[in-house]
């Protein structure tokens, strides 16, 4: 059984069904490790796919199909539902306008859901297939069947995309289409009055169709989205027609919980929740919906994915209020900030447009970002790959900071376990001058993977940082260490 959480619009839930034939399980790659020469542990390797992909570090996912129409937040846990395709109308279409925001955030992927749950294709599928009734029919539930004929949205993202710099990929759920009376990867053989009568195996073959046209016609793809997962029947084809057509895309919710199906050797697991705030440890190591662990032999980063609108609201909806800035710049620190890729949402609205009040709250979150981690904001930092557990940094003179942000090497590995911060703090009284500075416990934590950033309670004067990698599996390399300054924080 697949094992669904059903989400108010777009969730992933737990991986591939295990009910697969063995002969399946073939194409499924095995985890890449070493061993450590510290202790024997497995340290599990990742791709350089992989790494890069980490190095994008936030993404939005863009939801905009037929739902875009509706009151309600997708078609997910409504069956029958397959609204009329003369509703989609985007009238003022245009994507360039999407990648301002997109651009502004700060993000550098981008994943636009070309199918989500009703079934409606947003490019203008041209699969056909046998029904039970012995015709041959055309999927004609896509954007050819509606007002906008003659528009591709996938195409014209993908244009946009490559033009703005921004990684671009898709979401397709395979698990559940309305349109095809799909719940759970499988066919239910009670049909409405009109509804298109097909076989478990049709279904197999229209979801490898669309897939082949999808990773056929848009370029090299960034990622790819399997809301939910996948089904064991679909498994092997899906992994072979990957390798065969976009082998460097990262795949989210690419393996089951145990890792005994993945779909790609570029797997990426999800966090387990939609807010945007895990507030937990996250190594870039394990299959399971969490934090993950830093003993499991795949190496699969966390993905967090939660939406700008409030209510974990995913398509746009009528005046749905946004979270406050205050709010996003947490989830920020709580994702990118704890070794988790941040995906944002995007929700075009039903002329096709991102919203005003969007784009100013997208662009607020990427000046923030800018302001206080971009180019030329530390105020202090060590030279770039520094090997040894410890990295001291030496102030010329007294520093006011409030903020560090650790970046680990994970070339051969995800090795630092556990470190802290320590920081000579000048007394404000002056009393003990700046020699003899105690040094204080400033941050510690496990997990720095690709980038960790440890707000301090409170901006703190100081003249000397060491940071102490307390526990490791092979020599730790510090890809970077900053220190900064933000304290005028936008409320
Ligand atoms: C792997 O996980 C699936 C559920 O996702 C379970 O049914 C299966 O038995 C597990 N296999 C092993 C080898 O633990
Ligand atoms: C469809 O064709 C198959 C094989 O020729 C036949 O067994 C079946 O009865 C046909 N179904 C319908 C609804 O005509
Ligand atoms: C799709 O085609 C079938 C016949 O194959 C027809 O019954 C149905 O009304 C069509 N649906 C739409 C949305 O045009
Ligand atoms: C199949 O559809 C019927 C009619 O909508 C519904 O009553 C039934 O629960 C569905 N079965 C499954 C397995 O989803
Ligand atoms: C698809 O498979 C499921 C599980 O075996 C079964 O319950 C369902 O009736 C099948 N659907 C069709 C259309 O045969
Ligand atoms: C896609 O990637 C392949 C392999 O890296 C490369 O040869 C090809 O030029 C790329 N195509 C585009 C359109 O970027
Ligand atoms: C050090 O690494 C950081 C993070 O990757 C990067 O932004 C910075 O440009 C690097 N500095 C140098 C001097 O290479
Ligand atoms: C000042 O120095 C004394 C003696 O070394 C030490 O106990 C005390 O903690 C220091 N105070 C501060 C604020 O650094
Ligand atoms: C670093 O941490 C290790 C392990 O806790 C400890 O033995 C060592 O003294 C620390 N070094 C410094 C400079 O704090």
């Amino acid at each position: 059984m697949l094992s669904q959480l059903l989400f108010a619009c777009c969730a992933a839930a737990a991986a591939a069904s295990a009910s697969a034939g063995n002969t399946q399980r073939l194409a499924t790659p095995s985890p890449r490790f070493r061993i450590s020469p510290l202790d024997g542990s497995v340290i599990a390797l990742p791709t350089a796919d992989q790494l890069a992909f980490q190095d994008r570090e936030m993404g939005m996912l863009i939801h905009f199909e037929i739902a875009t129409y509706l009151s309600i937040d997708g078609c997910n846990g409504v069956p029958g539902l397959v609204p009329n395709p003369t509703l989609f109308d985007p009238t003022l279409l245009n994507t360039d306008q999407w990648m301002s925001s997109i651009v502004a955030s700060g993000a550098k992927y981008a994943t636009l859901v070309a199918k989500h749950n009703c079934g409606f294709t947003t490019w203008p599928s041209a699969v056909t297939f046998e029904t039970r009734d012995n015709t041959t029919s055309r999927y004609n539930y896509t954007i050819a069947d509606s007002p906008v004929v003659g528009a591709d949205v996938p195409g014209m993202f993908s244009t946009s995309a490559e033009k703005a710099g921004i990684g671009h990929g898709f979401y397709y759920s395979t698990v559940v289409n309305n349109f095809l009376n799909v719940q759970n990867s499988l066919v239910n053989a009670t049909w409405g009055p009109g509804e298109i009568r097909i076989t478990n195996d049709t279904y197999d073959q229209i979801v490898i169709a669309q897939l082949t046209e999808l990773w056929t016609k848009y370029g090299n793809l960034t990622e790819l989205w399997f809301d939910g997962g996948y089904s064991a029947s679909q498994q092997a084809r899906i992994t072979a027609l990957l390798q065969e057509h976009q082998p460097q895309a990262c795949i989210f919710n690419s393996c089951d919980a145990n890792g005994t199906a993945c779909l790609s050797a570029n797997s990426i697991r999800w966090i387990g929740t939609e807010t945007g705030l895990p507030n937990e440890e996250i190594w870039s190591t394990g299959v399971t919906n969490d934090g993950g662990s830093p003993t499991s032999p795949f190496f699969a980063p966390a993905e967090c994915d939660t939406t700008l609108q409030s209510g974990i609201r995913w398509f746009w909806g009528v005046n749905q209020p946004l979270r406050p800035i205050s709010e996003m710049i947490e989830v920020y620190h709580q994702t990118v900030g704890r070794n988790c890729l941040l995906e944002l949402d995007l929700a075009p609205d039903r002329s096709g447009l991102i919203p005003a009040t969007h784009a100013a709250r997208y662009k607020e979150l990427g000046d923030f970002i800018r302001s206080c981690y971009g180019p030329g904001s530390a105020v202090g930092s060590v030279a770039n790959s520094t090997t040894g557990p410890i990295v001291t940094l030496v102030f010329d003179f007294p520093t006011s900071i409030d903020r560090i942000v650790l970046m680990e090497d994970q070339t051969t590995g995800q090795v630092i376990r556990g470190y802290e911060v320590h920081a000579k703090i000048l007394d404000a009284s002056g009393r003990n001058g700046t020699l003899n500075v105690p040094m204080t416990l400033v941050s510690s934590g496990q997990s720095v993977g690709h980038k960790r950033i440890d707000l301090f309670n409170t901006p703190i004067t100081v003249t000397e940082i060491v940071v102490n990698a307390t526990k490791f599996v092979d020599a730790p390399v510090w890809r970077s260490v900053s220190v900064h300054l933000c304290d005028s924080l936008p409320s």
